[in-house]
């Protein structure tokens, strides 16, 4: 798209997720917040007023039809991410969807092939690889201070973090699993961005789910208490998976994710084990702004740690801006949502080994 006029934006959906696409288009010049759907009356009133979106729908389909959008983020339950995809690249608009892409990879490259037949961007946003820790991270692996990186750890734990136990986050259906699908992605994509993007070649994963069928370990209560939904709550996927991954570059990823887990507190972290210097990463933890980038390797034979300058952190608003400059770019070739689908596939890997409780090649 050469003209710079400004971009027809919408977004579909106004939980917390829309909230923050609707702060990134804000935040960009030369975009115009015009509509936006969701089911939530009040929600699409109060966003609609604060960020001067005039047209509200329930109904999104509604919103592809009559808003005249160039632009569209779909922040809706994970399950209905394909359907809004693929009828809004249809409609000729180009798309931001929420991470995970889709509930499996097979609806996922449905979303790609509707980008690549309307020659339209389907970007998928991750927006953890944008914290500064993970940008000074993958600075230092790029400058090869780490050497070869042939091992690698990630994980997010939370301690009592369900999302919304027996909403739609709990249910296969519309979930498509649970935190390997919701937070093991972020981390998947944060290790795959810092590692250079190798390829999966086997993965062998196990899942449990020892808190959500009982009730317990909601996001608004600690792990040992009743969560208030009661023991009847409807749970149908992984409250913990684990999952080993052998790469294409002869390295090894171990993968882990917990929406609730019996430990001290909440931990979000990527180890990175290099021929020259290794990195450890965290973020959260107690309390729960605690970060931590730490690198050590060897200076002229002496041991040596760096504690690296952190840039500010993108976020989602960086995701946004990064989006609007592919829809602009001459090269849309090069963002038909290829990344999230990799992400997908091996997410869907994770739980065909985990339900064949075996190795699977990818
Ligand atoms: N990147 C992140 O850090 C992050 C964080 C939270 C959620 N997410 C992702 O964002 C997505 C939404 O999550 P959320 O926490 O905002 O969920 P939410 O439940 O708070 O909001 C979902 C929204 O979708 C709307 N919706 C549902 N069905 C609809 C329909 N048929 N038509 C129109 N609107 C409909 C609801 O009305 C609601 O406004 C999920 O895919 C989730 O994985 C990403």
């Amino acid at each position: 798209m050469s003209d710079t006029r400004n971009l027809r934006a919408g977004v579909i959906g106004v939980g917390w997720a829309g909230e923050q696409h609707l702060i990134g288009y804000a935040a960009a010049g030369n975009v115009d917040i015009v509509a936006l759907a969701g089911m939530e009356a009040d929600r699409l009133e109060l966003l609609g007023n604060a960020y001067g979106a005039d047209l509200r729908y329930a109904d999104w389909e509604q919103v592809l039809d009559e808003a005249d959008l160039d632009v569209v983020s779909i922040c809706t339950p994970t399950a209905l991410h394909a359907p809004m995809a693929i009828a809004a690249l249809n409609a000729g608009i180009h798309v931001l969807s929420e991470k995970p892409m889709a509930e499996n990879a097979v609806t996922a490259q449905k979303m790609v092939d509707a980008a690549i037949a309307n020659d339209k961007v389907l970007d998928v946003l991750f927006n953890h690889r944008r914290g500064g820790q993970v940008k000074a991270l993958k600075k230092i692996v790029d400058s090869g201070l780490l050497g070869r990186i042939y091992y690698a750890k990630a994980g997010w734990l939370r301690r009592s973090g369900i999302p919304g136990l027996g909403s739609w986050f709990t249910k296969m259906k519309t979930a498509g699993g649970g935190p390997m699908m919701d937070i093991g992605v972020h981390m998947l994509d944060m290790a795959m961005h810092l590692l250079d993007e190798p390829s999966v070649s086997t993965v062998s994963a196990t899942t449990y789910a020892e808190f959500g069928p009982r009730g317990i370990g909601g996001a608004t209560g600690l792990g040992s208490q009743k969560s208030g939904v009661g023991d009847s709550v409807e749970f149908e996927v992984e409250d913990l998976s684990t999952a080993f991954m052998r790469l294409d570059s002869g390295g090894t990823l171990l993968l882990e994710s917990s929406w609730a887990s019996w430990i001290p507190h909440d931990l979000i972290y990527i180890n990175l084990y290099g021929s020259d210097g290794g990195a450890t990463l965290e973020l959260g933890g107690s309390p729960a702004t605690y970060t931590k980038l730490d690198v050590w390797t060897e200076v002229s034979g002496f041991p040596a740690e760096i504690q690296p300058d952190i840039p500010p952190s993108g976020g989602h608003s960086e995701a946004v801006l990064d989006f609007l400059a592919k829809v602009r770019s001459d090269n849309h070739d090069a963002h038909r949502g290829h990344e999230g689908l990799a992400r997908s596939l091996v997410v869907d890997a994770c739980y065909a080994s985990a339900a064949k409780q075996r190795e699977v090649t990818l």
